[in-house]
């Protein structure tokens, strides 16, 4: 059978032609033209409310999406990850994510045998020790409890339990401080040990592999740093816990593997915040609090598994990403969170979904003819309002834009929050009306301006408008708004995988690099030989070490 290739497909070219005719429509329009748009092209789920009116799509475009949807048979393949099939075929594994957070407990085979039970075994093993670290029962080498958890690892390792921990700010505690080391740069872990006590520190290596050269070589830093300190190589058992698919590494590197907490080779790394690599996230808000995040996961993996495609909310955002990759050209997608504690959301993101779809073969190995992933980017808004905004508003791109909002605020400062939103909702009314330039004239005229110094003005304060966003709010910041809201992201990635027939869930693209830094490392010791590269990256390496 000749593999799926969308472009070749008639909801596809209906798409095409559909584009031709809509391309010019202004959302003004479309607005002006129903009244019923917000509440049409709005949905409800796991307390996420998704209002996509301010996209530039009718009724038609959408049903045309839908059809595309069902053309690449995205039901079918939600079935199969959520039933364990091998979908990650370069890794012969399943992707099952979905089982590490499924609170019904209902069986999930893998390779016919159920995989909850060690899913429950590990998430009571986070419990039991992230209830010790807690109440202080779990105490260090010299018998003082914990104040600082070092997180030492990268990737899905580091970016998941990162995000959410500065997410879930209001459910921590003042006395118990979460620290994130990641990069190989020795200013990272530097900037952390200087500020912490070895008695009172305990270092969790998260590494899927352990075989990972940024992780380990900070974790052999920090475990130098702490034997130095103590004095002792026993202090190790008391300070050191693993995170890990690779016991034996991490009985090499010398931890303990009763402080080994497993997971799976069928949790992919940048979809692991929910096992056990996210125990720093249950160190810091606590097991109930993780618990919480895991439920909310649930509830939108039930509302994925079980609607329809129309009123889907990951299937909804997954087609509205393609009606801009590859119908309207947007090259990259935009993640503005207006909430502070979201600050990490985007770079979390952005290992989800470029890792995931920045792909160029399909499924069976052939170059895809199609655009894939778009480059993912954002900051938390207002900054990003005086920072980068110009560019979506009056730039030459068509970027369409996520808004995430919480109606309530953590921390009800004053007027803050409400501030907050008004910026929030004005971005997206400000990118799809725009303003035109009559309207810009009217506005001259009336503050006393006119002739050719009201003409000159008015080309540079036109706003073409017609820009798409989606807002997403949900009441309040709680973890399980947080774990739907990650889980909502995800499902959309895996959507959008499918149609563009790609595997989502491998990332070949990350290897060669690490293969190529292998072989120069030796090289940038002085005098070693310098073989096999370009003349360019001889150069470089030579003066590295400063030209000999
Ligand atoms: O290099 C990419 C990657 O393999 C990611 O997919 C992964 O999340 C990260 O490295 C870290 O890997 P590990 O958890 O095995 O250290």
């Amino acid at each position: 059978m000749p593999s799926y290739r969308p472009t070749e497909t008639p909801a596809w070219k209906a798409l095409e032609a559909h584009c031709t005719a809509i391309r010019h429509t202004h959302l003004r329009e479309l607005f002006e033209q129903d009244p019923g748009r917000a509440g049409r092209f709005s949905l409800e789920a796991a307390g996420i409310f998704l209002d996509y009116s301010k996209n530039r799509i009718d009724a038609t475009t959408l049903g045309l999406l839908l059809e595309l949807a069902r053309t690449a048979d995205v039901g079918g393949w939600i079935g199969r990850m959520f039933s364990g099939e091998a979908i990650n075929l370069t890794e012969g594994r399943a992707v099952l994510h979905t089982a590490l957070r499924n609170r019904s407990n209902t069986p999930v085979r893998v390779d016919g045998e159920d995989v909850m039970p060690a899913v429950n075994a590990v998430l009571a093993q986070m419990h039991e020790f992230s209830k010790s670290v807690r109440s202080h029962t779990w105490r260090g080498h010299t018998g003082r409890p914990i104040t600082d958890v070092v997180n030492i690892g990268i990737g899905g390792s580091h970016l998941g339990p990162e995000m959410a921990t500065r997410a879930l700010a209001p459910y921590t505690r003042d006395d118990l401080r979460l620290h994130f080391v990641s990069n190989v740069d020795g200013a990272d872990i530097g900037a952390v040990l200087r500020r912490l006590d070895a008695e009172t520190t305990l270092f969790i290596v998260a590494s899927k592999t352990f075989t990972t050269q940024e992780t380990l070589t900070n974790a052999h830093t920090a475990r130098d740093w702490l034997v130095q300190r103590l004095g002792s190589e026993a202090a190790v058992a008391r300070h050191f816990v693993a995170v890990s698919t690779n016991a034996g590494e991490v009985a090499a590197f010398g931890i303990d593997t009763r402080n080994m907490f497993g997971f799976w080779d069928w949790v992919g790394g940048r979809y692991s915040l929910w096992s056990a690599i996210g125990l720093p996230i249950a160190v810091a808000v606590g097991m109930e609090n993780f618990e919480r995040l895991l439920d909310g996961a649930h509830a939108m993996d039930r509302h994925f598994r079980d609607s329809p495609p129309a009123a889907n909310m990951p299937v909804i955002l997954a087609l509205l990403g393609i009606w801009y990759r590859n119908f309207l050209g947007a090259a990259s997608h935009a993640v503005l969170p207006y909430d502070q504690s979201l600050q990490r959301l985007p770079a979390y993101l952005q290992q989800a979904d470029m890792e995931s779809n920045g792909k160029g073969v399909t499924r069976a190995g052939e170059p895809v003819a199609w655009d894939t992933g778009p480059v993912l980017w954002g900051e938390p808004g207002t900054n990003g309002q005086h920072a980068f905004y110009q560019l979506i508003h009056q730039g030459t791109q068509l970027v369409p834009v996520d808004f995430i909002a919480p109606v309530e605020s953590h921390h009800p400062v004053g007027d803050h929050h409400r501030i907050l939103l008004a910026n929030c909702l004005a971005q997206g009314e400000a990118l799809m009306r725009g303003k035109t330039a009559a309207e810009v004239r009217a506005e001259l005229s009336a503050g006393g301006l006119s002739g050719a110094a009201l003409e000159s003005a008015v080309p540079h304060r036109v706003f073409p408008g017609n820009r798409p966003s989606n807002t997403l709010l949900v009441d309040r910041l709680t973890p399980e708004r947080l774990g739907a809201l990650i889980a909502l992201y995800e499902h959309k990635i895996f959507v959008q995988g499918v149609i563009w027939n790609v595997n989502s869930f491998d990332q070949w693209g990350v290897e060669l690099g690490k293969q190529l830094a292998r072989a120069i490392l030796p090289e940038l010791e002085p005098g070693a030989a310098v073989g096999g590269h370009d003349s360019s990256t001889a150069a470089l390496i030579r003066r590295c070490r400063g030209g000999n």
